[in-house]
């Protein structure tokens, strides 16, 4: 690339440095100032560089940002010159990557349909494609309203609730497991799993043996009692996946749908519960819910950006030269906030579906149809029960958690009527999600290594702070290790 590759080691200016932003007028995608207002530092970029900035990575990595709508569906639709294997990047091969570099768990090179391009990523893919495509609509609604009603009914009685920790972060990972079909009882400890894995604490590993251990549980058991479930077409398809290729997939598919329907569903929720306009549409009924989560993808998509392309050769795109090997960020936020396309930001985009929240071109979220469908029926269902669902803090006090990826809000705190004790039809209230005995539960929380070896047994006990780390050196405590590696078996 243009830019002159800054050194890995320069120290990282204090909070406040005029240098804080970035080195040599390369501005930096972390830290505070960056996470703090993502959208600011995109216009920026987009003042001082136009459809594609030079940025620094953690470890004062270069990459570029690609900020235009058209040219982020170039790079997008044009895999022959900018690839998804990560095993490309030049800067990885040259040594500028420091192994416990915060962006190895996203980019870090496996064996799956995410890294892979032609032949091999259709290879890869079709199994995940033709298994989510055989769920229909009312079937994914029917499980969304089952797990719903039992997590209003947790604090339907109360007239509050924080709808980030008690609702939105719970309800996609157990209509996953549904969907892959896995026994109901794994479910609220996958939740915690998936949680931990995220917000990279020291039991993430743990974390995710757990999932992987109920993944390979669940092959396990298809494998003599087939079913309607994405565990056994993955299992099945012609394309002959081998196990760890399947276990890889519904790992991927697992934590790659959960996250980001929680922060569709959580900005939503934020949004229906704090802009005006929603409100009055959708009670004078001039906007839909689905016109609500569309604008939610444009605004604040669940992915800001994606990580990303690697160039095939020498190219060039908005008027920038592009290096072999140079790493595309496709900027998903910045694309959709682009001028070109959207110069009054503020003009409602009803029913207008193409942004570029799902990506497009030939990795195109096969999962985007699913995720809508759990967001869209869960608010709608949280919405028709507590209908005086109102904001209990001012709408400035809402934090989000950043990373240069993605945005998760913290917390929604709500207040409501409180409800009298009654289950609707749908609930179940026999298997109540936070008391369902969990075979697993009594297993004592194994270490990683006992975890692995357990295929055949319950999966173990899911992590709680410190439990099975002792033995293992610091380095593999990270939380990048546990994203960036294969299941470990
Ligand atoms: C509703 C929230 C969701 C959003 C915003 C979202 C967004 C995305 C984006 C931006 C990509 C990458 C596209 C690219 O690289 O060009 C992607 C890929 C993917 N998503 Fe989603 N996704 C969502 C839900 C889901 C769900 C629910 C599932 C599974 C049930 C899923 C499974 C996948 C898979 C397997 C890939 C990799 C596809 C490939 O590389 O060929 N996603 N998603």
């Amino acid at each position: 690339m243009t830019t002159q590759p800054p050194e890995n080691s320069l120290p990282t200016p204090p909070p406040g440095c005029p240098a804080h932003a970035g080195i040599g007028g390369v501005r930096r995608l972390y830290g505070p100032e960056a996470e703090a207002d993502p959208a600011g530092l995109y216009e920026k970029l987009r003042a001082e560089h136009g459809e594609v900035a030079p940025v620094l990575l953690y470890g004062d990595v270069p990459a570029w940002l690609v900020l235009g709508y058209s040219a982020n569906l170039t790079v997008m639709r044009t895999p022959s010159r900018f690839s998804r294997d990560s095993r490309r990047w030049s800067a990885f091969r040259t040594g500028q990557v420091a192994p416990d570099n915060p962006v190895l768990p996203v980019v870090h090179w496996q064996p799956i349909c995410v890294f892979a391009d032609g032949q091999e990523h259709r290879r890869l893919r079709a199994p995940v494609t033709e298994g989510l495509n055989r769920f229909d609509r009312r079937g994914i609604r029917r499980h969304v309203t089952r797990f719903a009603d039992q997590l209003i009914e947790r604090f339907s009685t109360t007239g509050r609730a924080d709808l980030v920790t008690q609702f939105a972060e719970h309800l996609p990972m157990l209509v996953m497991t549904q969907l892959l079909g896995m026994p109901e009882e794994y479910g609220p400890r996958l939740v915690d799993a998936a949680r931990d894995m995220v917000r990279g604490t020291e039991t993430a590993i743990a974390s995710n043996e757990y999932v992987v251990s109920c993944l390979r549980r669940t092959m396990d058991r298809k494998k003599g009692a087939p079913g309607h479930d994405l565990v056994t077409w993955l299992m099945d398809h012609p394309a002959g996946l081998t196990d760890d290729e399947v276990l890889e997939h519904l790992r991927a598919v697992l934590l790659a749908g959960n996250e980001t329907t929680v922060n569709l569903i959580s900005d939503t929720l934020k949004m229906v519960l704090t802009d005006k306009r929603f409100r009055a549409h959708l009670s004078g009924g001039q906007m839909t819910l689905p016109d609500a989560l569309d604008q939610v993808l444009w605004d604040s998509p669940p992915f800001l950006l994606m990580a990303g392309r690697w160039a095939t050769g020498d190219t060039e795109l908005g008027g920038r030269k592009i290096n072999e090997g140079d790493m595309l960020l496709l900027g998903l936020a910045a694309g959709n906030a682009d001028p070109a396309v959207r110069p009054d930001l503020s003009k409602p985009l009803f029913g207008n579906h193409s942004h570029l929240a799902f990506g497009s071109g030939p990795h195109e979220c096969p999962g985007q149809d699913i995720g809508r469908a759990i967001a869209e029926a869960g608010i709608d269902i949280l919405l028709t029960r507590l209908p005086d669902l109102h904001l209990a803090v001012p709408d400035e006090e809402l934090t989000w958690r950043s990373s240069w990826i993605a945005r998760h809000l913290v917390a929604l705190p709500v207040r409501f009527t409180p409800q009298s004790v009654k289950a609707s039809p749908a609930a179940s209230p026999s298997t109540p999600i936070a008391s369902t005995p969990d075979p697993a539960a009594t297993a004592t929380a194994a270490s990683p290594a006992t975890a692995t070896a357990a295929s055949s047994a319950e999966p173990a006990a899911p992590p709680t702070p410190d439990i099975g780390l002792g033995a293992l050196p610091r380095q593999r405590r990270r939380w990048w290790y546990v994203l960036t590696g294969k299941s470990r078996r």
